[in-house]
């Protein structure tokens, strides 16, 4: 090959790349598989390295760029780059056209555009002769700094346009606006990649694009998942459409990326159904937005109403309540839940988000904190989003003073000083005194809830009051009580008295299912509970199962069943169950099918076991093959009926292989248990 045919070629292999980059990034409609790009971006810098000379700026190897010395440098935008007013309700859309109609009457009979506000960064790029020569940040608005080469590494960025050859003529000059931003998958997959490398993760996607496009190393901006969507042009010393909307079609005929969620509005209540709607649909969108930008299409008309400060008339900004702020982390306080677990919470400087003012927020459990490394004082990132309750997202690092102090568990519970206790492979801290005051006050929320004992007019108010006069100090304690002591209280007349007294009764016939989840073991709910009930004639019945006998049961796996064996061998717990039945709260399941007594389904059957299986230790194995009839014996033999098989078996497996002995798994064994039974 010539040097003309090769750089010939070399011009062909550089527009198939950019062009199939625009086909993957912009219409996210790729013409050909990875493959055969990567083999043509290969077949690039192969002709690259024998022709450095040749490398212009709109190669695709041109995409990180060399890394910027300390400090960005100033550009001058060509015109400003204005911002936008703000409605914050649909009335505010109705006074805003009231306002300019007043200036033009043309407005009472114009067209508009909606599109979504993006919550990114505003970008303006410019292109000489088609070619992407430089590119700003906002700045005041009349100077930004020059980001270009952090800006080429972003794929939707035309590095050339038009894109497409059969794309309008391009003005010399033409400067377009945009958003640089990153999609919500994106961001996603970012973070989970850092928390697998054990790395910061970060906090939002908008504070993740502003810090990656003000970075000095074009190489670390690549590897931020940065897009890009256009919606202006800035200046051009071309024809260019005077409405929105053809606007936009044109800088989509050039290859820019432009939202597919732009809509045309013939008049203002269109407009004001576009914004009601995009607030409602604002969950469905793949990347943040933080309202609705309203266009006047007629850019000439718009132009000719002027601006008001840095805002023009002619467009306006809905904006959606917002959902994150940030605030002082004033305290860290930490709650007591019915199981024991401690979780921390955020005491905070009131602050509104949507509306609503927010003092506390969740700070989910104590690794959060240490991995997060939230300290009392730091400025925290708040979140509240639809329906769920406000919660911390993590310190904004940049607004620390050293003041800020590092946080850690507390080792005892915050209301009755007992010591916490950690339990192996859970993130959460536990209080395991049963006495605990602010147990007991969740205990029994529980315990007369709906779903348990259900025992009406008892809520969380007349439960305090019985707490805080002593006069239960635990649940049984409720059946023990007496008209006298009821009238005793706050609030309480004669018939309030009986009443409670009446629905305490009657919840003495609930069936066992009812006591069970009543009890509060962690991890037994009602479903759970019926299960058990299924198994268990009684509480006894229940108190008396194994670990193994309890994992032979659907639904019960070896937490669960620690948990309730642990949950019976304490002594206080013991001791309410004996009140309980001592107060006729007994309830006897007649139709159980004991997951032990009386039957033996293994019975005349021998077992062998070989290797480590996934649940039970061997001696768990053994003793539930045991508890069900069933012999362990240590070889195989002709005897043997059936091999329990774990990982990395002995050469017990070959033997019953020559012997022709049937193989179980223990999921096998504990379905065999369950069919016989
Ligand atoms: S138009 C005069 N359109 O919102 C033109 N802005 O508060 C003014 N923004 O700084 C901008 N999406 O960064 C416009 N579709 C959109 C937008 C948008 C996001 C940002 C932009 C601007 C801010 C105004």
């Amino acid at each position: 090959m010539n040097d003309q045919d090769e750089k010939n070629r070399y011009e062909m292999v550089k527009n198939e790349i950019n062009f199939h980059n625009y086909r993957y990034h912009v219409l996210d409609n790729p013409l050909i598989s990875d493959l055969e790009y990567d083999r043509l971006l290969v077949e690039l810098r192969q002709i690259e390295a024998r022709h450095p000379d040749w490398i212009e700026p709109d190669s695709p190897s041109q995409r990180t760029g060399a890394v910027v010395s300390e400090k960005f440098t100033k550009l001058a935008h060509p015109h400003p780059i204005l911002s936008l007013a703000n409605a914050f309700s649909t009335d505010e859309i109705r006074s805003w056209m009231e306002r300019v109609g007043k200036l033009n009457s043309r407005v009472t009979k114009t067209d508009f555009v909606v599109e979504p506000k993006i919550d990114g960064l505003t970008v303006v790029l410019h292109y000489e002769n088609g070619l992407f020569v430089r590119g700003a940040t906002r700045g005041d608005g009349e100077i930004g700094e020059d980001i270009t080469s952090n800006l080429r590494t972003i794929r939707s960025l035309p590095l050339r346009i038009p894109v497409d050859r059969n794309a309008p003529k391009v003005p010399r000059r033409l400067v377009v606006r945009g958003e640089a931003f990153i999609y919500l998958k994106d961001f996603d997959i970012l973070n989970k990649r850092l928390e697998e490398a054990g790395e910061k993760t970060y906090l939002n996607p908008r504070n993740t694009a502003a810090g990656s496009l003000r970075q000095l190393d074009p190489a670390l901006t690549a590897q931020r998942p940065l897009a890009l969507l256009t919606y202006d042009v800035v200046d051009s010393d071309g024809e260019v459409p005077h409405t929105q909307w053809e606007l936009l079609k044109y800088l989509k005929a050039l290859g820019f990326p432009v939202s597919d969620q732009v809509e045309y509005c013939p008049d203002i209540e269109a407009v004001i159904r576009s914004c009601v709607k995009r607030a409602e649909n604002r969950d469905t969108l793949t990347f943040e937005v933080d309202g609705a930008v309203i266009k006047i299409n007629d850019l000439d008309l718009a132009d000719s109403l002027g601006f008001v400060g840095k805002d023009p008339r002619g467009a306006m900004a809905f904006k959606f309540p917002a959902r994150e702020v940030t605030t002082r982390l004033n305290n860290i306080g930490v709650n007591v839940g019915r199981t024991g677990v401690l979780t921390p919470y955020a005491i905070l400087e009131p602050v509104e988000i949507g509306g609503v003012i927010v003092k506390q927020a969740t700070l989910h459990n104590f690794d959060f904190i240490a991995e997060k490394d939230v300290r009392i004082g730091d400025r925290v990132l708040l979140k509240r989003a639809g329906d769920v309750i406000p919660y911390v997202i993590g310190p904004v690092l940049d607004a620390r003073n050293g003041e800020e102090k590092p946080f850690s568990p507390p080792e005892v519970c915050p209301t009755c000083h007992e010591p916490v206790e950690h339990f192996e492979g859970e993130v959460a801290w536990y209080c395991v005194n049963a006495a605990c005051p602010a147990q007991l006050v969740r205990n029994m929320e529980h315990f007369v809830s709906r779903g348990a004992m259900d025992i009406a007019g008892c809520g969380i108010k007349i439960v305090e009051q019985l707490i805080s006069a002593g006069l239960i100090k635990d649940a049984a304690d409720l059946y023990a009580l007496k008209k006298e002591d009821l009238l005793s209280l706050e609030g309480f007349a004669d018939k309030k008295a009986e009443n409670i007294l009446d629905a305490i009764k009657a919840s003495k016939a609930q069936p066992l299912q009812r006591l069970i989840t009543a009890i509060g073991i962690r991890g037994v709910g009602e479903v759970l509970a019926t299960d058990l009930a299924k198994h268990y004639t009684d509480l006894y019945a229940l108190a008396g199962a194994s670990l193994a006998q309890l994992m032979t049961i659907e639904g019960v796996g070896p937490n669960i069943a620690e948990a309730i064996v642990d949950w019976f061998s304490r002594v206080r717990n013991q001791q309410l169950i004996q009140k309980l039945k001592m107060y006729g709260v007994w309830p006897v399941n007649e139709i159980s099918q004991p997951a032990n007594a009386g039957v033996s389904p293994l019975n005349g059957m021998t077992f062998v076991i070989t290797g480590t299986l996934p649940v039970f230790s061997r001696d768990e194995a053994r003793d539930l093959i045991q508890a069900h009839g069933g012999k362990v014996t240590d070889s195989v033999s002709k005897k043997t009926t059936y091999l329990v098989l774990g990982e990395n078996p002995g050469s017990k497996l070959d033997k019953a292989h020559d012997l022709g002995i049937p193989i179980l798994d223990e999921n096998g064994l504990r379905n065999l248990i369950g069919e016989r039974s």
